[in-house]
């Protein structure tokens, strides 16, 4: 299991709330249990303790509130301070948790460091953060669970003595449970999503992704269509059959759906499914490939999101599409200049195989405008370099043909801390994309170009005109290091937005 922190709620008196913990100091008791420290408003002032400080004092060799008041702390989110009291007949280790100022950046943070100080099998207890808007409670829990996540296929791989367990003492909230049950469930699939692109490509093949996603479906009150190579051929689905041509390990385009009653709107995903990026026949150097088992990071979210609908009630109906294709050189490979047809009839020149990406996209979103009836697209793709060199790893870079949906989006993105900052769709740039022989050329030529507002600009010729949002996440879908809640690789970018957004109806105002 990737995610290694367990969190229960547990209710708790106003009063004491550590107090039955304490009195059951024999063996039963926590081995961890966790102050959290609110940064002061004032400088110079000292960090505010959460609830149960004060129980702690005759267990310690100095007053909490003296350890707290001793300039050492300073409440910053993630600072932890440990010291080890006796309970009973066994040690007890007293963790101080900076939580900052409390927000929610700053509980993921917080939650992040605790569960990565936290040893396996051991139980804590935390007590409340003074005041719980479910908001926080959800980014701490996520902090938690996300920030414990860890992918390895080393044959060292430390056989786990048991997850680490949290209990929050949530005084006067008879929700508790159900709160943090829903925010282990977005946990669980943003892991879902970093496990998916985390998998190398020698396993992750097209059909493993669909394979995978129709596992999921099943267990997940989903319904799952997959297209083989064949029916992608019958379908005349031009985009992901050239794609996938240089490789052995064929394409295929995976439908999941999620249809609840009552639903009076009809939201479609797109994901781009690149289960390993060569770049093709223009082939990219090899230290660019190193992560390139990570390209189909925009299905894997897409495939991620679709498995929490149902356990999270979101009330609006939701098609999944993620067009999966390994894109390699080889004999039968997509030659620079070809002319393929979309799905759609649409014909394209491929001046560059490495701008795979569009390719496949298209056919879907020709698929979903033509046959889904969506009132609104949204796709996610790890599309263009040049929206990493733009954006970097924090934020994604999000276009969209509608106002109200990209208020929406960067809403959901900032409450879910999946950030989003809007690029234009310059009709400048749009004539660039002319080709002489085709409709369209998949790269613009010339020198100077916006790579990420072109590929953009490519992308919404198949939208036919409807409400339709993209997400550049090329970069904040793999992180190089651990920070926060984030781990080493990939990130499941796009994850808690979605989740965030479709749970509260998909909303397209700001
Ligand atoms: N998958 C890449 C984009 C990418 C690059 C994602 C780096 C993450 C990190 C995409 O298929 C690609 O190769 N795009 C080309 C487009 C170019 C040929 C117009 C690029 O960005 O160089
Ligand atoms: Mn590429
Ligand atoms: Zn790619």
């Amino acid at each position: 299991m990737p995610v290694k922190a367990r969190v229960t709620a547990v209710p708790a008196a106003d009063q004491q709330p550590l107090g039955s913990f304490l009195r059951a100091a024999g063996e039963a008791g926590p081995s961890v249990i966790v102050i959290p420290l609110r940064s002061p408003d004032e400088p110079g002032a000292s960090p505010a303790p959460g609830a149960g400080a004060a129980e702690l004092d005759s267990y310690l060799p100095v007053p909490a509130a003296d350890i707290i008041a001793s300039g050492e702390l300073t409440g910053r989110a993630g600072e932890i301070t440990q010291t080890v009291i006796r309970l009973g007949t066994r040690p007890c280790t007293v963790m101080f948790l900076g939580v900052g100022d409390a927000a929610p950046g700053a509980l993921r943070r917080a939650g992040a460091a605790l569960a990565r100080r936290l040893p396996a099998g051991r139980t804590a207890v935390c007590t409340a953060v003074l005041a719980e808007p479910d908001e926080s409670v959800q980014a701490f829990v996520a902090g938690l669970m996300l920030g414990s996540y860890q992918y390895t296929l080393k044959s060292t791989a430390s056989v786990e003595t048991g997850p680490g367990q949290v209990q929050l003492l949530l005084a006067g909230r008879q929700d508790a449970a159900a709160l943090v049950e829903r925010a282990a469930i977005v946990a669980e699939a943003v892991a879902l999503a970093r496990d998916l692109t985390n998998t190398p490509s020698m396993t992750k093949s097209p059909a493993w992704l669909a394979d995978e996603a129709a596992r999921i479906a099943a267990a997940r009150d989903l319904s799952c269509r997959v297209w083989t190579e064949a029916e992608l051929a019958r379908d005349q689905f031009g985009g992901l059959l050239g794609v996938g041509s240089g490789s052995v390990r064929p394409p295929r385009l995976i439908e999941l759906s999620y249809q609840p009653a009552g639903a009076r709107r009809h939201v479609v995903l797109i994901g781009k499914g690149i289960t390993f990026d060569s770049g093709g026949l223009s082939l990219k150097p090899s230290d660019n490939m190193k992560t390139m088992k990570t390209d189909m990071a925009g299905g894997a979210a897409v495939i991620a999101t679709m498995s929490a609908l149902a356990a999270l009630g979101a009330p609006v109906q939701v098609t999944g599409l993620v067009a999966a294709a390994e894109n390699l050189p080889s004999g039968t490979a997509l030659r620079v200049g070809d002319v393929i047809r979309h799905y759609g009839g649409r014909t394209v020149e491929v001046l560059n195989t490495d701008a795979e990406g569009r390719l496949v996209l298209a056919d879907a979103l020709a698929y979903a405008d033509a046959e889904l009836a969506p009132d609104v697209m949204v796709d996610l793709a790890t599309l263009t370099g040049a929206a990493r060199v733009a954006l970097g790893t924090v934020m994604a870079a999000l276009y969209a043909t509608d106002d109200g949906l990209a208020a929406g989006l960067l809403a959901a993105g900032t409450a879910s801390g999946d950030r989003l900052w809007r690029m234009p769709l310059a009709e400048d740039y749009r004539a660039g994309l002319d080709s002489p022989v085709a409709d369209l050329a998949n790269v613009a030529g010339g020198s100077g170009r916006a790579g990420s507002i072109d590929a953009a600009l490519f992308l919404r010729e198949f939208t036919g005109g409807r409400a339709w949002a993209h997400l550049d996440i090329a970069g904040a879908a793999r992180a190089t290091a651990d920070d926060g809640e984030i781990t080493k690789g990939a990130t499941g970018f796009g994850t808690q937005l979605l989740l965030h957004w479709l749970t509260a109806g998909a909303p397209v105002t700001a």
